[in-house]
């Protein structure tokens, strides 16, 4: 018998307005043709003035308890991925649990960016699997709004504001792939690549909180080539192939990177969780998002393999395999 990590419950949350590209026509030298074109975005959700990654992140919790069936008294850990706090201290997983009215386990934000989601998951699965955590919840919360440069067509147009996330129960299993839970997860970083997509400001570098500056086409070419070397790691860790994989759930960056990744992997589109052309690039909250809306609307089913990718700023990239 092993301990497995299970997915007991997903939820998320979007911002209500809708800012769609031909909004952004108005304010940047870009267009609709041109961002679909390069990237498949066609809109992205923007939080209002006043609302913080912690409400987008409440919202998100609250939902992934309630299709867990559960409540928040019963959580032993929050992990919470962002790169867009509410403040530089404390944690915005404080926030959250506070809110949830959880007063016991401990409660703690993680920082790798895109690939946040996928770094948080593998955490609490490592804390599960030590039985130092039965339930855990993991969240993927961004305003990435708030660290836009909107007069820089080559960043402001690809990113959006979400959360979502996963309550995760301790279960066991027989230590082979087809038990339900986190069967493995791969996590890279190469900080050589800092300065390829990074935020220009910071506590301690500049006082300010800085926007997010980025060399698309550089990050686009490592993307690929680092998303499709972690997936064959993880499916060649598990003895599997990608003919096993039910649904890949990818951080969605950019409609051209998920099909670069699939034709490297050989897995047909139809079987990409795809959300980027409604949800634009949300970081850590990308994943989850895409999950939430696929188990809700009956695509992803009890006992299927999941294959869970992201790559980003540091850079940073990882995989999960998960049976649902
Ligand atoms: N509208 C119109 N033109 C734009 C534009 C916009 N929003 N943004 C950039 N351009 C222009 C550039 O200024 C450049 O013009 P020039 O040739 O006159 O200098 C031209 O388009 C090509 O720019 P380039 O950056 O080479 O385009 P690209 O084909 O690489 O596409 C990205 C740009 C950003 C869409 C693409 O590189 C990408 O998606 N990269 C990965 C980004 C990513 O996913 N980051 C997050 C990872 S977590």
């Amino acid at each position: 018998m092993v301990i497995r990590s299970q997915i007991a419950g997903c939820g998320s949350y979007l911002p209500q307005r809708i800012v769609t590209n031909h909004d952004l026509e108005k304010h940047v030298d870009t267009t609709d043709a041109w961002i679909v074109e390069r990237s498949g975005i066609r809109q992205r959700h923007v939080a209002a003035e006043g609302e913080n990654t912690s409400d987008l992140a409440f919202e998100a919790a609250k939902a992934a308890l309630a299709n867990a069936g559960i409540s928040a008294d019963e959580l032993d850990l929050i992990i919470l991925a962002t790169a867009t706090p509410d403040h530089t201290f404390p944690a915005t997983a404080a926030r959250v649990q506070a809110r949830l009215g959880m007063t016991r386990g401990f409660a703690f934000d993680l920082q790798a960016v895109c690939s946040g989601f996928i770094y948080a998951l593998a955490t609490a699965d490592n804390f599960i699997k030590a039985g130092q955590v039965k339930t855990a919840l993991v969240i993927g919360a961004e305003t990435f709004s708030r660290i836009l440069d909107w007069n820089d067509r080559g960043t402001c147009v690809l990113f959006g504001d979400g959360a979502g996330a996963v309550v995760l129960k301790a279960g066991e299993g027989q230590g082979t792939s087809a038990d339900r839970g986190i069967l493995s997860s791969h996590l890279h970083s190469d900080g050589r690549h800092y300065d390829l997509l990074y935020v220009d400001g910071g506590p301690s570098s500049t006082k300010s909180t800085g926007f997010v500056r980025m060399k698309g086409n550089e990050v686009f070419r490592h993307a690929v080539v680092n998303m499709a070397e972690v997936v064959g790691e993880a499916l060649v860790a598990n003895g599997l192939t990608s003919s096993d994989i039910d649904w890949v759930v990818p951080h969605q960056a950019n409609i051209r990177i998920l099909e670069g990744t699939a034709k490297k992997l050989a897995i047909a589109k139809e079987r990409m969780v795809i959300t980027v052309e409604r949800h634009a690039n949300t970081s850590a909250a990308s994943i989850p998002l895409a999950l939430a809306e696929a188990v809700a609307d009956g695509r992803i089913k009890k006992g299927q393999l999941l294959l869970l990718e992201a790559m980003g700023g540091g850079f940073t990239w990882g995989a999960c395999l998960v049976r649902y």
